[in-house]
């Protein structure tokens, strides 16, 4: 069975299994967050790549595409090959998430799929800014994913993308070509814009906030994108040079989503009409002295809770048990991780790897040595 028909067989299951029709307009709780029931695709990420290994697992008993609207899948059913590298976007959007919040008191924490509305918990239901993170390495990471996915060949409907018209318009004289297969940013921008907006369609402040965030993210993909070139020509000389454009590491989108997290604007709804055409929500700073938010601001209009402590309305269980750095003052410090309730301090042995000896070649071979060391852990 190759990779095709396998994944319509997957689409073929998920389309089967259920659809539950939410009724109304889209204003209720549920509906609000049925669009972002993909992000449990995370969870089968594992699941995924062995099957991609065989392709004669059958995947097709996991209900993978279960979490889709109807909406989302029959756009992945219109663009076979998307559904892997929906799953695999998710898996890289969270990894991402918790590898940049690991020392906050947010730490941006799963739960399995029964847990709630979506794999991030409650905050996802809320105006704050950790929402607003979430929507963006969410968007951004699809787009990534996707792009990356049409240069490798992976996706029917898309191929390498065009090249740079910013580079390619450019006057000076170039001593390179347009050569070899460029990620396609652009399908995957339009991908992600066209499978996650879909969801959000209210018109009140948190479904612009979402759409806004969104959009930041997968902007955020795009403006990042560089020029990455090869030499050809006899025994190293560079008598051919040709480049393509290549997206960023996605550790690097992760970076800069981080950036604008802690720049986030708190706004509010404006008066004048929504104009979805043109990406503009209509969002203006509650403080009047702050510029209105560029496109790739992230925005939100609720305040975070501190997450010091368990909070059952955001399903968040406090920073208690958490470890600490005791000399450092910043965030991950335990002054602050620990909301000054302090913490305590306790000895455990690590083995690490010692007395590394490099063989000519090349083998290194190290012993084991074990060391006590301390660590501190938030009360
Ligand atoms: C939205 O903006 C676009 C581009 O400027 C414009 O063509 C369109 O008429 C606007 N729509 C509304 C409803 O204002
Ligand atoms: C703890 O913080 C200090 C000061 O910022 C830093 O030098 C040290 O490397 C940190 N320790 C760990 C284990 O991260």
């Amino acid at each position: 069975m190759n990779l095709y028909m396998f994944q319509m067989l997957v689409i073929f299951v998920g389309m089967a299994t259920l659809e539950v029709v939410t009724p109304g307009k889209g204003g209720g709780k549920r509906s609000r967050t049925r669009g972002v029931k993909w992000w449990n695709l995370a969870h089968t990420q594992h699941f995924m790549s062995d099957s991609l290994l065989n392709p004669e697992t059958p995947l097709f008993i996991n209900p993978s595409l279960q979490p889709l609207t109807r909406k989302q899948r029959r756009l992945v059913t219109r663009n076979p090959g998307t559904s892997i590298a929906i799953a695999k976007a998710a898996r890289m959007a969270v990894d991402e998430c918790q590898r940049q919040f690991s020392t906050r008191r947010w730490n941006c924490p799963v739960y399995d799929a029964s847990h709630g509305s979506s794999i991030f918990g409650k905050v996802v239901r809320k105006g704050i800014r950790e929402c607003a993170f979430i929507y963006a390495i969410m968007s951004a990471a699809l787009a990534h994913s996707i792009a990356r996915s049409c240069a490798e060949g992976s996706i029917y409907t898309c191929t390498c993308g065009r090249h740079s018209r910013r580079l390619a318009n450019s006057v000076q004289p170039r001593d390179w070509e347009w050569g070899g297969c460029s990620d396609n940013a652009e399908f995957g921008r339009k991908f992600s814009h066209d499978f996650i907006d879909v969801a959000e369609k209210g018109r009140d402040l948190k479904c612009l906030m979402n759409l806004h965030n969104s959009e930041a993210g997968r902007t955020q993909v795009s403006s990042e994108m560089s020029k990455e070139c090869k030499c050809h020509g006899m025994s190293g000389s560079c008598t051919v040079k040709t480049c393509w454009m290549k997206l960023p590491m996605f550790g690097r989108v992760g970076k800069v989503v981080k950036d604008r997290f802690d720049g986030a604007s708190q706004v509010e709804q404006g008066n004048g009409a929504i104009n979805r055409s043109k990406n503009r929500f209509n969002l203006i700073p509650i403080n009047t002295n702050h510029k209105p938010p560029e496109p790739k601001d992230l925005v939100y209009f609720e305040r975070s809770p501190t997450f010091c402590t368990k909070d059952p309305s955001i399903g968040h269980t406090g920073t208690h048990g958490r470890p600490c750095n005791a000399s450092s003052i910043g965030v991950e410090g335990c002054d602050l991780l620990c909301c000054g309730r302090g913490y305590r301090s306790e000895l455990y042995t690590a083995r690490e790897r010692c007395n590394c000896i490099f063989h000519w070649c090349c083998k290194v071979t190290c012993d084991t040595c074990t060391k006590t060391k301390v660590r501190h852990i938030c009360l």
